[in-house]
């Protein structure tokens, strides 16, 4: 059998499974755009909370956490034709915003709160800290990122692989590490 004919079949059943799961959600609340393909994602709650503009893609295993009150504006907001790659997690107390044509790689996890921590009482007893978490378009998150509350990553910047970001990015800056700091192409090697 082909090649391209082994891969069509393997895809049919799930550009189906993708289709009903996208009339479950939006019958649930979630706004969804056009040419979308959600693959077992998981909404665990407030569906009404998560808009996903035209041709976004949610691979595998994709989790979008959205918790909290129901309010006029959703909390998780991704934008048209970005990519998320499996094994990924939105957690979005307040507003977590993807832009457009973004690459998000696998085991990625994308928050906008902390815990408040006092000695003596449960992390889970005391009030979040939210802050707005804002991602730009044409980013390009390496596998297995970390980004942290209130964080900014500016357009056309690329995050290395196991990064945490702690910080704001610049648009068109390149970071990597714990904590996520700028790099630059290695002396040596053949870049465009
Ligand atoms: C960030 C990245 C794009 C940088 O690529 P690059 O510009 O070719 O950079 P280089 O490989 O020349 O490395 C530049 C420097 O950054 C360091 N560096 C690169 N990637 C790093 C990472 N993920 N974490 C820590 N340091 C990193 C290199 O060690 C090098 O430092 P040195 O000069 O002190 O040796 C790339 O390394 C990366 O992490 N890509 C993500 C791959 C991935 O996750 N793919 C699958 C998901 S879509």
């Amino acid at each position: 059998m082909p090649d391209a004919l082994i891969n069509r079949l393997l895809r049919a059943p799930v550009g189906l499974r993708s289709r009903v799961r996208i009339a479950a959600l939006r019958a649930c609340g979630m706004q969804i755009g056009r040419r979308c393909r959600l693959v077992r994602v998981s909404v665990p709650t407030n569906p009404w909370d998560v808009r996903l503009h035209d041709g976004v893609a949610l691979d595998e295993r994709v989790v979008l956490l959205a918790f909290g009150p129901r309010r006029g504006s959703p909390r998780i907001e991704i934008g048209a034709r970005t990519y998320v790659n499996r094994h990924t997690m939105f957690d979005a107390s307040l507003s977590i915003t993807v832009g457009a044509d973004v690459m998000i790689g696998p085991f990625c996890y994308v928050t906008d709160h902390d815990h408040d921590t006092a000695p003596g009482v449960a992390p889970g007893a005391l009030p979040l800290v939210e802050v707005e978490t804002i991602i730009g378009d044409r980013v390009w998150l390496g596998a297995g990122v970390t980004v942290m509350k209130g964080v900014r990553i500016g357009d056309d910047a690329v995050v290395g692989a196991g990064a945490v970001v702690t910080r704001d990015v610049a648009p068109g800056a390149r970071v990597a590490g714990v904590p996520a700091r700028a790099v630059m192409p290695s002396a040596g090697r053949a870049h465009a």
